[in-house]
């Protein structure tokens, strides 16, 4: 006998962010001390857990090369066919290299007058070129500070007339410190990297090195470059090669419901081709994460709760984030697989909850959409800045790629789509450098609070307690007007 229900409707209740709160406990943990290290995938450790999402709206080479900067690591999205990766993955790869390859660098050629070299290195944006003949010899170098005016060059002279023939060069195999001690010793910007027979291989900059310098958190792969991910389809085995080849370090097999067998069987296919990670997504159970753990470095987990979805109001399927997130973490620790959690963070605080229920990374969207580094144009509407922010699972993002992330055929029309997302815009918000410190910054509050050092103890240490809605009226602003708004809260979200 089931009472007055059905035995239908005897369900499990399912959580999310504003249901539950840590529990404060004593500490010793300073936030600022609180150590934010921590593995997206088997072989990736970050230096803050956050991943930008692989949207067409959100994450490019330019994204992903701040967030590997910063510390995090953006993932490159599909909406771009396979040659258009390629080059999009190289972008992110070279983009902190040490040596500029020749092909990328700005050369004069011996027969250019001054005034020609002069035009090319202000169009170029470069300060100065290495003057190299046909055969690719270094005959000298230019620099803008040897064609100023008062240095009384004849504009309509060769430039070999200005030059310094006295190049300083530096071998192939010359690493930072060396290039570093070779610049300050001789006050130069740039040298020249030449093979045996004084043939140009590259060019090391200062500027270069410096900028390297910088970004002490920044996530690298074993040869020093910037890390980066990039999303695959379940059935896309040709781009999956591809990334692999042009140096990926993690696949993201990109579906919208990844405990369909046929995605499963699909993943499990490209696992066994390729040497780079593979994270498979996205999930919402124990028993989908059950039949992953064999096989998958990591494990995205969000079945709806993104800002710009429409998944669960679409479908009418989908988990609350908090437990899916647990559900998955349950599983996944117990065979040492990475758990993300994808969508639906607002807050900092949404993004160390989703830790403590067992995540090891999370992943953003609507988060970074409006700043400077995601694609897309600025446009003003009231007289306020905005950036445009779509699903990718929205009408407009499957006209330029595919509906298979939503395990959906090509229709032939237009209003045949049946979209779960979006299209939208969210505010303009500045530099990724800007919202990734409130971010991580939040987080490591949260950690201050439970007393928790690094994500293992922090996670180890956690507990929830459950929230009443007067409880999350209270978290929030409340009985005041706010004159002021913070970088981390929006009056809009009260
Ligand atoms: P947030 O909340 O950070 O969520 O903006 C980003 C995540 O949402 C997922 N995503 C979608 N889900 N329909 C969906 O149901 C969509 O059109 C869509 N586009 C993106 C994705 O997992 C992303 O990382």
């Amino acid at each position: 006998e089931h009472g007055p229900y059905s035995s239908k409707l005897q369900v499990p209740e399912a959580l999310t962010f504003d249901d539950v709160l840590l529990r404060p406990k004593e500490s010793r943990v300073e936030p600022d001390d609180a150590d934010l290290t921590s593995r997206v995938s088997k072989s990736v450790e970050v230096s803050v857990p956050i991943i930008s999402a692989a949207m067409d709206t959100v994450t490019e080479s330019e994204m992903a090369v701040a967030m590997a900067r910063h510390g995090g690591l953006g993932v490159l999205h599909r909406n771009m066919n396979v040659d258009e990766m390629v080059e999009e993955i190289h972008r992110v790869k070279s983009a902190d290299d040490l040596i500029i390859p020749t092909d990328s660098v700005v050369t004069a050629d011996p027969e250019m007058t001054v005034r020609e070299v002069d035009e090319m290195m202000v169009r170029e944006g470069v300060g100065g070129a290495p003057v190299v003949n046909t055969r690719g010899e270094v005959l000298g170098i230019i620099s803008s500070t040897d064609i100023r005016p008062h240095l009384e060059v004849n504009e309509d002279d060769p430039v070999t007339e200005a030059m310094t023939d006295e190049v300083i060069t530096a071998p192939e195999d010359i690493d930072a410190r060396d290039a570093f001690d070779l610049m300050y010793e001789h006050k130069i910007e740039r040298v020249p990297v030449v093979d045996d027979e004084n043939l140009l291989v590259g060019l090391v900059t200062m500027q270069g090195i410096l900028q390297r310098r910088e970004y002490s958190e920044a996530v690298r792969d074993d040869d020093g470059r910037l890390r980066c991910g990039v999303a695959v389809g379940p059935f896309e085995t040709e781009r999956a090669e591809a990334a692999d080849e042009a140096g990926a370090d993690i696949l993201f097999i990109d579906c919208a419901h990844a405990h369909n067998l046929n995605v499963i069987d699909g993943a499990r296919e490209i696992k066994e081709s390729v040497d780079a990670d593979v994270v498979v997504g996205n999930i919402g159970t124990r028993e989908a994460a059950e039949d992953l753990v064999d096989f998958a470095d990591g494990i995205k987990v969000g079945i709806g709760p993104g800002s710009i979805c429409t998944t669960r109001v679409v479908s009418g399927s989908g988990m609350p984030q908090i437990t899916a997130v647990s559900q998955v973490a349950d599983v996944a620790s117990q065979h040492d697989v990475p758990v993300i959690a994808d969508g639906g963070i607002r807050y900092s605080g949404d993004a160390i909850k989703s830790i403590a229920a067992g995540a090891d990374a999370v992943m953003l969207g609507s988060y970074f959409a409006g700043t400077e580094e995601a694609p897309g144009r600025v446009v003003t509407m009231n007289g306020k800045k905005y950036k445009q922010y779509r699903g990718m699972g929205s009408v407009g993002a499957m006209k330029s790629g595919d509906g298979d992330r939503y395990l959906k055929d090509e229709p032939q029309d237009e209003d045949e789509y049946v979209p779960e997302g979006v299209e939208a815009a969210t505010p303009y918000k500045g530099t990724l450098e800007s919202e990734l410190h409130q971010l991580a910054g939040g987080m490591q509050s949260g950690m201050g609070y439970v007393g928790g050092g690094t994500i293992p103890e922090f996670k180890d240490r956690s507990e929830f307690v459950r929230v009443s809605a007067a409880g999350q009226a209270e978290s929030h602003a409340h009985d005041v007007v706010i004159t002021d708004e913070a970088p981390n809260y929006s009056p809009a979200d009260e």
